[in-house]
């Protein structure tokens, strides 16, 4: 089985990036696509959110430093199909510790190629920290599509335009070569306020082949889901967010083949 790799990385917090991360995974694996998340952020957002305990050894920090594998930190979810690798706090040392290694850019890619190659995911989807610092980089280095959330707000195209500049730089400097900007996710639209609108009106006008056709709304059951432990398809599985991550999911399988297993 082919596997592809998505990042979810931009240089802001509370975009949406750890809520896309485990409800697109979720409703991928409802469509029983065999789906992993790697939680890459030191704060665990997606590891709690996925009712997984955060546990001391239990996350990349190991592996990426050259201790153990990847495979020892796979974590089952109460979901059939969804696999977690969680986090824990120790994996912000990582940004320092990594800077002193050889290669370091490349850690994370070597880490996930068993996994990548051991035929069990179909999909690998990175929850990444809110910066661009060595874990985003590693995620970027690591991945076949990176995709945006955005949130749907003021000076969203600004902070668009700097992380497909850091793609480029990465491209050119040959540390992802094939590193794709799979899609923009545009997140917490609500179509009562005009500035919602225009915003995907103007990433639209800019990137038609990268928005993905649907907004996610803004919903308080979004934000209420994590502190149940519980994606949104289990928590409210028939409201507005749960439709909406499984016409995502829809688009994604359809955009990136997911439902094909040939070369990904
Ligand atoms: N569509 C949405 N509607 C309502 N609240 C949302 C939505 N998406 C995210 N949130 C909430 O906004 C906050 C930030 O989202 P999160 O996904 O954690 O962002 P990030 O991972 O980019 O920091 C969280 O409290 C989350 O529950
Ligand atoms: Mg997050």
């Amino acid at each position: 089985m082919a596997c592809t790799v998505f990042t979810i990385a931009n240089q802001k917090g509370g975009v949406g990036k750890t809520t896309t991360a485990i409800n697109l995974a979720a409703a991928l694996a409802e469509q029983k696509i065999h789906t992993l998340v790697v939680d890459l952020d030191p704060q665990a957002n997606a590891t709690s959110a996925l009712g997984v305990e955060k546990q001391e050894g239990k996350s990349l920090y190991g592996p990426l430093r050259g201790e153990g594998s990847a495979f020892e930190m796979l974590t089952p979810t109460e979901w059939p199909h969804l696999a977690l690798i969680p986090s824990e706090v120790d994996l912000a040392a990582i940004e320092i510790e990594l800077a002193q290694q050889e290669n370091y850019l490349m850690r994370l890619r070597s880490v996930l190629e068993p996994l990548r190659n051991s035929g069990g995911y179909r999909a690998i989807i990175i929850d990444c920290p809110p910066a661009l610092g060595m874990l985003s980089m590693n995620s970027l280095a690591a991945a076949d599509h990176l995709l945006i959330a955005l949130q749907c707000e003021y000076m969203a195209l600004e902070g668009l335009g700097q992380i497909l500049k850091v793609v480029e730089r990465l491209k050119n400097a040959g540390v992802n070569p094939t590193l794709d900007v799979g899609g923009i996710v545009m997140t917490m639209f609500d179509s009562r306020i005009n500035l919602a609108k225009q915003v995907v009106e103007e990433v639209r006008q800019h990137l038609p082949e990268k928005i993905f056709a649907t907004l996610i709304p803004r919903t308080v059951r979004l934000s209420e889901a994590p502190s149940f432990g519980k994606p949104i398809l289990a928590y409210d599985p028939s409201g507005p967010g749960a439709t909406a991550y499984r016409a995502l999911a829809k688009e994604v399988i359809a955009r990136f083949g997911l439902k094909e297993n040939g070369v990904a």
